[in-house]
């Protein structure tokens, strides 16, 4: 089949996958690949059980896949081929050497943009997905003009809004398109092509350009105003439970005025996933290099308080059961960062266990989509960890459960049935606040909800 567009996606994960495999659904008239180093993960895109869990993914992966989406490891031949390429590879946080902890490892990126421009025998569109540092594609273009050949790499930014969990939602009616470009013929050329792809199936009002640092930042930016809204309620659940006010109740009144908005406003044990914590530390990193140290700080705040909140968590769970939890066995209900992925990049639940270790308790792990990797995060530990997806069989025995992860089974279990099982007394800390902590407290549970009043039988 002839196709109109041949399409390359250089990174098989979490965004370069689903946000793939939209376009392919979108535009059966473009050829869209997605190549990856990693040979097992592109043996599992081609099979029946995906690499990630995405409610409506499988769905639109098997519609399309072999039609005209294809995952393959011949990056060579997709660079070739492709005369647009979408780079979604990973952008950790450094580890080593000057900015170790905070600025983002570019190892990964500059090593793709050393293959395109070794592969590349004809001119390409260069698409920045992943999350980068502003003034990024300033570095990209210095690499891919490094030699004296003819051919022209336009770099364009076009960073990834999607939310884990609802990635296929986010794709099919995002919020916002973001395609930042240089303001010259050429750049502006550039992004109405990429522009007309989105505009296939996106409203064009939502689809939104600007020039390319503003679209790099945009998106450090609106990650730290996300994770400032969780820290911002979460610093609030501490002066709660002094006071006795309720955190829901204040997030109610403060969210119902239009200026501050309902969403995001959700206590919790805090924030995870592969990228909030990563590109805080980028803006702030990025702040430091340019003398900012003030707003470097305000930003850094966001971090303390998620560290904070999991650390407090953790000092809940040690005074209302007596100050010991040696020899205790706890049952965390969830592990994955937040409900509807497996993904635990950075998952609260993995600070909490690690700390519960620590204090001798012995674990029993549960969730639905994340037990394969809750096994990873916490191998070579020492201490007694179990891991059991049903959560009736998790909690038998068990003196106390945490509520991790807000999966909607969480809230519907038979809770008689569960308490019967539970030694005594028994206690439950609900650190998303998704359970009704009145009737749990009726059934016979100590109760322990995040910014409220505790429900106790003592
Ligand atoms: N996960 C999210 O929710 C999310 C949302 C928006 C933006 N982002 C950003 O998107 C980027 C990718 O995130 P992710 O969660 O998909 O990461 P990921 O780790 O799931 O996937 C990255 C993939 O890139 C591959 N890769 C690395 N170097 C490569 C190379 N040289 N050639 C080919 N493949 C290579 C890796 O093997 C991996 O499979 C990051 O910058 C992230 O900040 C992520």
């Amino acid at each position: 089949m002839k196709f109109e567009k041949s399409i390359l996606c250089i990174g098989a994960g979490y965004v370069g996958g689903p946000t793939m495999a939209m376009i392919a659904h979108k535009c059966p008239d473009c050829k869209v690949t997605v190549v990856d180093i990693d040979k097992e993960r592109i043996r599992q895109w081609n099979s029946d059980v995906l690499p990630i869990y995405e409610p409506g993914l499988d769905e639109i992966v098997k519609a399309t896949r072999g039609r005209n989406l294809f995952f393959s490891t011949e990056i060579e031949k997709g660079i070739k081929e492709a005369e647009i390429i979408f780079v979604s590879v990973n952008t950790p946080t450094k580890l080593f050497g000057a900015g170790a902890g905070m600025a983002a490892d570019l190892q990964y990126w500059e090593k793709t943009a050393r293959q395109i421009k070794r592969y590349a025998d004809a001119d390409k569109i260069i698409v920045e997905k992943s999350t980068l540092p502003v003034k990024t594609a300033l570095a990209m273009e210095r690499i891919l003009t490094s030699s004296d050949n003819e051919i022209h790499f336009e770099v364009l930014s076009n960073p990834e809004f999607l939310a884990e969990g609802t990635a296929i939602k986010d794709l099919e009616e995002p919020d916002r398109v973001l395609i930042g470009s240089k303001e010259t013929d050429r750049g502006v050329r550039a992004r109405d092509e990429l522009v007309e792809i989105y505009a296939t199936w996106i409203p064009r009002e939502r689809i939104v350009t600007s020039n390319i640092w503003s679209s790099e930042l945009s998106k450090l930016v609106a990650n730290a105003f996300l994770a400032q809204r969780i820290s911002s309620i979460n610093s609030v659940t501490a002066l709660c439970e002094k006071t006795d006010a309720d955190v829901t109740e204040v997030a109610r009144a403060v969210g119902m005025d239009s200026r501050v908005g309902n969403k995001f406003l959700k206590a919790s044990i805090g924030f995870g996933g592969s990228c909030f914590k990563k590109d805080i530390l980028n803006l702030v990193y990025l702040c430091r290099q340019y003398g900012l140290d003030e707003v470097a700080s305000y930003w850094e705040g966001v971090i303390r308080i998620n560290e904070y909140q999991k650390d407090r968590f953790v000092l809940t769970m040690l005074g209302a059961m007596f100050n010991t939890l040696a020899g205790k066995r706890v049952c965390l209900f969830g592990f994955a960062f937040k409900a509807d992925t497996g993904d635990t990049r950075e998952s609260p639940a993995i600070s909490i266990a690690k700390r519960l270790i620590e204090e001798r308790a012995e674990l029993v792990i549960s969730d639905p989509k994340a037990l394969k990797n809750a096994v990873k995060d916490l191998e070579g530990l020492d201490g007694t960890v179990r891991y059991m997806e049903d959560p009736y069989e998790a909690s038998y025995g068990c003196d106390a459960l945490a509520v991790m992860t807000e999966w909607g089974l969480y809230k519907d279990l038979d809770y008689e049935r569960v308490y019967r099982s539970m030694a005594q007394p028994a206690f439950i800390f609900d650190g998303r606040n998704i359970l009704d902590h009145k009737r749990l407290f009726e059934i016979g549970f100590n109760v322990f909800p995040i910014g409220k009043p505790a429900l106790t039988h003592f």
